[in-house]
């Protein structure tokens, strides 16, 4: 009989796999290094020939970052060719959203005028900037770029300058979230910015990079396009019943005859947050939680997966930084010493973080 069964969801879950999974992890294969967590981009303030360029100017568009210098042989101007190529494969509309922004490393010889001149031979849209050395290596040490003035060769003043080759995507909300290593063809960077603009950066690298955190003590990040995504979706599926505010029913935490509850908040005032991520996956899915039934629809064909996460993101958008580190399990819970009768039932976190 129970064998019946666990063959009788196996069934079910392949079927689910075979109609739903298609969709699901046919997810975009990006050309570059993807960040699991993206990093919001430091700010820069350097000049070029038209002004001072500041990077969170191009906040609604996507930047595209490039370090280098105008007397460098090769490699500058094929990367700068090459991102003219990719921005020429999208439409006039696409290409307005992206903006290049080409640093130079090298302000010994590379005045704003002249940087001005040796990019619009690219194009008239990218910008060509610098600061002073200071400010170079504060940028430069900022996004990882690496850059060495060597020294001049015997017979001239000629020098070379080494540098990072990697071109750095910064998304609509100024985080920093792919690069695209030195020689990524441009068809393939047209792929990847063709499917930003449309589709911002998908969960999967972000959210679903799961357990898999680097044992760095860091704060969960969530992409904002998310949370606003979720937000919408939110307003439209569980906020009748959860409330527009998160707050839940006033009287959640009296049981019913049934042995349920009315809507509980679903911010950090609840107990939302010490769910893990695929239990809370299971209460929206299924409308149960955990063993126990609820008042509460099934989603699991209403809502996709990448919505629920979306929903998710946006729940974890109202807990406090220490719900969300502990519900991402970069933290561990600290019940109080001496347990006071209080009205929030929830433990306090008292943050010990995991190294
Ligand atoms: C028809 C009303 C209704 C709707 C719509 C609804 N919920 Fe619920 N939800 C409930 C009830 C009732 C409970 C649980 C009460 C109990 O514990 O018995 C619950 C519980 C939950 C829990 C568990 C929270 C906890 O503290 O145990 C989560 C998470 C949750 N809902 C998320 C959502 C999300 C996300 C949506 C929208 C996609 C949603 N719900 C839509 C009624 C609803």
């Amino acid at each position: 009989m129970k064998k019946a069964y666990v063959i009788l969801i196996g069934i079910f879950l392949l079927t689910a796999l075979g109609i739903f999974g298609l969709p699901l992890f046919k997810s975009q294969q990006f050309h570059g290094s993807v960040l699991q967590e993206p990093k919001l981009a430091a700010e820069i303030v350097l000049r070029s020939a038209a002004g001072p360029v500041r990077l969170s100017d191009y906040r609604g568009r996507i930047a595209l970052l490039y370090f280098g210098y105008t007397s460098c042989p090769d490699i500058c101007p094929a990367s700068l060719a090459n991102l003219k190529l990719a921005l020429g494969n999208l439409s006039p509309e696409e290409s307005a959203q992206v903006q290049v922004i080409f640093v130079s490393v090298d302000p010994g010889r590379d005045t704003p005028e002249k940087l001005g001149q040796y990019i619009r031979l690219f194009d008239d849209g990218f910008i060509g900037a610098t600061g002073t050395r200071d400010e170079i290596d504060l940028i430069t040490s900022a996004f990882n770029v690496y850059y060495k003035i060597n020294p001049p060769e015997s017979n001239n003043n000629d020098y070379t300058v080494d540098h990072s080759g990697f071109i750095t995507v910064i998304d609509r909300d100024g985080y920093v979230i792919m690069s695209w290593p030195h020689g990524t063809p441009p068809a393939d960077m047209s792929a990847d910015l063709r499917y930003l603009l449309k589709n911002g950066m998908p969960i999967s690298a972000q959210i679903l990079a799961g357990p898999t955190y680097t044992p760095v003590v860091c704060a969960v990040t969530l992409a904002p396009a998310h949370v606003q995504g979720g937000e919408w979706l939110y307003q439209h599926h569980c906020a009748q019943c959860h409330g527009a505010d998160l707050a839940g029913n006033s009287a959640w935490q009296t049981e019913l005859v049934d042995g349920s509850h009315l809507p509980p908040p679903l911010n950090g005032d609840g107990k939302a947050w010490q769910y893990s991520e695929q239990d809370l996956i299971r209460i929206i899915k299924e409308g149960r939680n955990l063993e126990k039934p609820i008042h509460m629809p099934a989603f699991k064909n209403t809502l996709a997966d990448w919505e629920i996460s979306f929903v998710l993101t946006y729940l974890k958008s109202n807990w406090d930084i220490n719900q969300r580190n502990y519900q991402h399990g970069f933290m561990t819970l600290t019940p109080q010493a001496t347990p006071t009768l209080s009205a929030t039932p929830s433990p306090t976190v008292t943050g010990t973080l995991l190294p």
